[in-house]
Order: C-alpha cells, then structure tokens, then sequence
C-alpha cells in the first residue's frame, strides 16, 4: 500500500527512527515556544504599575526572540524528513508550560513565572541536545546551542529585572 505520507518524507541520510526521535523532541520545545511566547505577550499586554515602562518594553523584546525561533525549530523537523504542528490544538496537546488565564498577575509574579518557563524551556533544550547528538544531527545541535542561550539570556534578564534592591 503506498504510504500517504511519502510526499512529506523529506530525504535526509540520518536514521529514520533517529529523526523521529528528535522530531519529538523538537515538536515539544516548538509547542512550549508558542506557549511562552504567549504568556510573554500576555504580560506584555497585562502589566501594571510603576515599572510598567520597563517591563512592557522587555517582555516585548522576549516574545519576539521567542517568536522568531518557532519558524527554525519546525523547519529543522521537516529538513529531517517529519511532521511539526499544525494547528493551536496540537500546541495545547504537547505544551508542558502552563497558560495562565488569571484575571489579574503582579508584575513580580509574571517575572518569576516566566524565569521558572524559561528555565524549563532551557532544561528541554538540554535533554534535546543528548538526542539530537545521539542522532548525529549536527546542524539541529549547534542551533539548539543558540536557543539554549537566549533562553538563559531571559531568564537573566527576568531575575535581575525582579531583585528588589
Ligand atoms: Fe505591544
């Protein structure tokens, strides 16, 4: 029976069942991307208070680093021969950072909430990284590398933003 999918299976030399795995893995991270990127902009939106300059202007910077990475991560997926998201649905199916629909969040707690996420997303990437080295696929490792240090660089930026004194 030909396979329905054939159309999609991007040629590649990498293990098919190697690919899948890291097609998982970075599916996942996408998904948590747009999760973040989400709750930034809500923030972003929502913020309140005496530092509502600063914060309104990082949390919009953040989000458009965030954004800008979900277009290479589901190209990376499909350079490799697999499928990435398709819709909000599949987003909500495989995030693991939470939404958060409060009506009202202090400004300290969106920043610490979003350096706990952007921590999370940092610890993904790593566990990430072990597969896809496993994989041999190297062009998917290096620019993991520079997703891991922009995640690290918000939540740098969220913790310092966050000190009190
Ligand atoms: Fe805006």
């Amino acid at each position: 029976m030909a396979d329905p999918n054939a159309a999609l299976k991007t040629p590649t030399d990498l293990n098919r069942n190697d690919t899948r795995t890291v097609a998982d893995a970075l599916n996942g991270i996408l998904a948590d991307s747009f999760a973040l990127y989400f709750k930034t902009k809500n923030f972003h939106w929502h913020v309140s208070g005496p530092h509502f300059r600063d914060y309104h202007l990082m949390l919009d910077d953040q989000a458009a680093q965030i954004l800008a990475t979900t277009d290479v991560i589901a190209e990376r997926v499909r350079k490799t021969g697999n499928t990435t998201l398709r819709s909000v649905g599949d987003i909500a199916r495989r995030q693991t950072i939470k939404d958060n629909d409060a009506d009202f969040v202090s400004p300290a707690d969106m920043l610490n909430e979003l350096r706990e996420d952007n921590l999370a997303l940092v610890a993904a990437l790593r566990e990430a990284k072990e597969i896809v080295d496993e994989a041999k696929d190297n062009a998917t490792s290096g620019i993991l590398d520079e997703w891991t240090d922009q995640a690290e660089e918000r939540a740098w930026f969220l913790f310092e933003t966050s000190r009190k004194g």
